[in-house]
């Protein structure tokens, strides 16, 4: 039984996201989707909703399952026993933080980091676009699955584009 983990912040989780999980799902027996916290990052959406959109988001995904990590991904994988962790690349941008965050995941846990290359009909979505242009009035239809965009908006149109 091979086990990946595919580590984000999934604020919200976005088409190009799922492209990547589903790449995964594809390659390994089991995936976790782990929503993590990146300690850099204001969030829109507290844990328990980026938890929740994730999860209502891959439900049509057997062999993936959704969980909320609130230490580091290494131990996590280690915890876990899983094989690797799996992460889209977009571009360099990409790259260049992935490739330190790879070594420090092997240095942490001796887990191995594989790269996946992003689709490029979908290399454009990030979710802080994401959330910039629900925040203008714009379509976000073909960036998010139909829940995200729903929940992208009430948040908006409720609180603005404050940060959680
Ligand atoms: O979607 P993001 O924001 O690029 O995801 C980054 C994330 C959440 C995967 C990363 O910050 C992370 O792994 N956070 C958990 C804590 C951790 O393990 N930090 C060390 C990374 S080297």
């Amino acid at each position: 039984m091979t086990l990946a983990i595919c580590p984000g912040s999934f604020d919200p989780i976005t088409n190009g996201h799922i492209d990547i999980i589903e790449r995964a799902a594809s390659i390994f027996d089991e995936v976790i989707v782990a929503v993590a916290t990146n300690a850099a990052k204001k969030y829109l959406f507290d844990d328990p909703q980026r938890f929740q959109l994730t999860q209502e988001s891959l439900a049509y995904l057997p062999n993936v399952r959704v969980e909320l990590v609130s230490g580091l991904i290494a131990d996590f994988a280690s915890a876990r026993s899983a094989n690797a962790i799996v992460k889209g690349i977009r571009g360099g941008g990409d790259f260049f933080n992935e490739e330190s965050m790879g070594l420090l995941n092997r240095h942490l846990g001796g887990i191995e980091t594989v790269f996946v290359m992003a689709n490029p009909g979908l290399a454009h979505i990030a979710s802080s676009y994401v959330k910039e242009i629900a925040a203008y009035r714009g379509s976000i239809d073909k960036l998010v699955p139909e829940n995200v965009a729903s929940a992208v908006l009430a948040k908006i149109s409720a609180h603005g584009f404050q940060r959680s």
